[in-house]
């Protein structure tokens, strides 16, 4: 589409009651303004009010910048997979993030304005 500038995008793969996390990117000029955030938060409160019970993914271990988002958005180290990506040989953490079920909120822990425009999605 001409004249549309993505900004972010979020890729997910939904099986019963558990969501992966396929990818999450953000234009490089868009970065630490809140967009990675706000599309994780919002997926997660979508997807939590659909029913599911844990999220999971799989990061770099050197994308620091992905890892710190995703520990503030309640992710925790589960496990690693050894030589995991083909290009360096680099191990991927897994990372997941289980709901408490009935809480009806995903235990997300930052909200800010920006999310307001995407709360009803
Ligand atoms: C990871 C990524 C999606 C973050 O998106 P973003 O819009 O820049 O992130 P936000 O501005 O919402 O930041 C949210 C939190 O992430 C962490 N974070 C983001 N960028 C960071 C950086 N460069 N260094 C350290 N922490 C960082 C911080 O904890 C930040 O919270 P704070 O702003 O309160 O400190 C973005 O850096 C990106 O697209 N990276 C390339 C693709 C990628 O690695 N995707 C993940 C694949 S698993």
């Amino acid at each position: 589409m001409r004249g549309v500038n993505l900004i972010a995008y979020i890729s997910v793969y939904h099986t019963a009651n558990e969501l992966e996390i396929l990818n999450l990117g953000v234009a490089s000029e868009e970065r630490r303004r809140g967009f990675g955030r706000c599309l994780l938060e919002t997926t997660l409160r979508v997807e939590r009010k659909m029913g599911i019970e844990k999220a999971q993914l799989e990061v770099r271990e050197s994308n620091h910048a992905a890892i710190c988002l995703y520990q503030s958005c309640g992710f925790s180290k589960v496990g690693i997979r050894a030589h995991y990506y083909s290009d360096f040989g680099e191990d991927a953490l897994i990372y997941a993030c289980h709901f408490c079920s009935g809480s009806g909120s995903p235990g997300i822990i930052h909200a800010k304005n920006y999310c307001c425009k995407l709360e009803n999605v």
